[in-house]
């Protein structure tokens, strides 16, 4: 059984499953939800270039977000920065500006998530973009390149 769980598991990580070698605990979790946040942006392409029909499919999208949301809000505790994590020191020296950015993220997944219920194309666009755009920004001050 135990086996069984690990090869889904494995599988669900898919091509992560390198960059996780040796993770565990908190930081293999934070890894999957980002992994999953990577996969989303992805589905999410032609609605970020303007087509905004699908909603049964971004609302699926919706759901992937607020689950790794709800993860990562939780897997950040203090010290947990050792390889293989990419996490950077700064988010804990500057966590005020870490909970920011996370906020930031926070906001535009409830937003979008409002959108795609109402089936509101336009707040469905802009809120995705602003989506996307927590992404980088977080990572250039509170990731670091292993
Ligand atoms: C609040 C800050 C923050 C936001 C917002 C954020 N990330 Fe991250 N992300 C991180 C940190 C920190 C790491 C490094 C985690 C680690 O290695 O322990 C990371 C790592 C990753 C990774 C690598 C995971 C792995 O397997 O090592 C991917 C992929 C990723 N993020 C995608 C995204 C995408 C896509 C978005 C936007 C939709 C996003 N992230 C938004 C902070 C953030």
């Amino acid at each position: 059984m135990k086996r069984i769980i690990t090869i889904i598991s494995a599988s669900a990580i898919g091509a992560g499953l390198f960059a996780h070698s040796g993770a565990s605990g908190v930081v293999l979790d934070r890894m999957n939800a980002m992994m999953a946040l990577g996969s989303v942006m992805k589905s999410v392409q032609p609605a970020l270039k303007g087509d905004v029909q699908d909603f049964k499919e971004l609302k699926a999208q919706a759901a992937v977000m607020n689950t790794a949301l709800v993860v990562l809000k939780q897997s950040f505790p203090e010290g947990s920065d050792q390889e293989p994590s990419e996490a950077s020191p700064k988010i804990w020296e500057d966590s005020e500006g870490f909970q920011g950015k996370m906020t930031e993220l926070e906001s535009a997944i409830a937003n979008f998530t409002m959108a795609v219920e109402t089936e509101d194309e336009e707040s469905a666009k802009t809120s995705l973009q602003a989506f996307a755009g927590t992404c980088k920004s977080c990572h250039q001050e509170y990731r670091v390149k292993r």
